[in-house]
């Protein structure tokens, strides 16, 4: 008798800048046995250099820069023409630096995710190393949640997290995070595309 093997889950990844974590999730992507593959990478910004490295590595990619509409429901309109060409079954938002219409996102429930560089519900929004080292916090981290209409919300899939040492600056903690990053985001995405990790938990 054979095993009836799933067919891989169909991913896209939303980004805005150089994609490092983009790049782990591809990465990931391409082990026989990772349950999703990336099937396009999209910017809402033209000259992100994610869209360079996704190309190189024969991903589809697109960008529909925000400014070119007159409202984020605009924007979001032209962004479900691409995904309707893409079909993926889950959105990766990697470093994707605009707010989603709560529309877009009650669309997507349970199947977006994002990665943020902090221990949330510690520190949500931006400049979060700064607002870290500002806090006087002992440890810093990094959190894979999927996405809800509340900024920088949504139920927690996986965590990791790091010492603050004395000395560190946004820029130490930064990179000490990102190494973080890459490595929980491809797990958490695996959670999700096997159904292990769910919305309601
Ligand atoms: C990461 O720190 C991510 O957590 C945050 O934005 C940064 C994006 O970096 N949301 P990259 O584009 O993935 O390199």
């Amino acid at each position: 008798m054979s095993a009836v093997t799933d067919p891989k889950k169909r991913v896209a990844i939303l980004i805005s800048g150089r994609g490092s974590n983009m790049e782990a999730l591809i990465a990931a992507a391409k082990a026989p046995d990772y349950p999703a593959q990336i099937v396009g990478v999209f910017s809402n910004k033209p000259d992100a250099g994610g869209l360079r490295t996704a190309a190189t590595h024969g991903i589809a990619t697109a960008w529909r820069w925000h400014k070119d509409y007159p409202s984020r429901t605009g924007f979001e309109l032209a962004l479900s023409d691409v995904l309707r060409l893409w079909r993926p079954d889950i959105i990766a938002l990697a470093g994707f630096m605009r707010i989603l219409t709560p529309e877009f996102t009650e669309k997507w429930k349970g199947r977006m995710i994002n990665i943020h560089p902090s221990l949330l519900p510690k520190h949500r929004g931006l400049h979060t190393h700064e607002a870290v080292l500002a806090a006087g916090d002992k440890e810093h981290g990094c959190t894979v949640h999927f996405v809800s209409p509340g900024v920088d919300e949504g139920p927690t899939i996986l965590q990791a997290r790091v010492p603050v040492i004395p000395g560190d600056t946004p820029d130490s903690l930064a990179e000490r995070i990102l190494v973080e990053e890459h490595r929980i985001y491809p797990e958490a995405l695996a959670l999700v595309a096997r159904g292990a990790a769910t919305y309601t938990g």
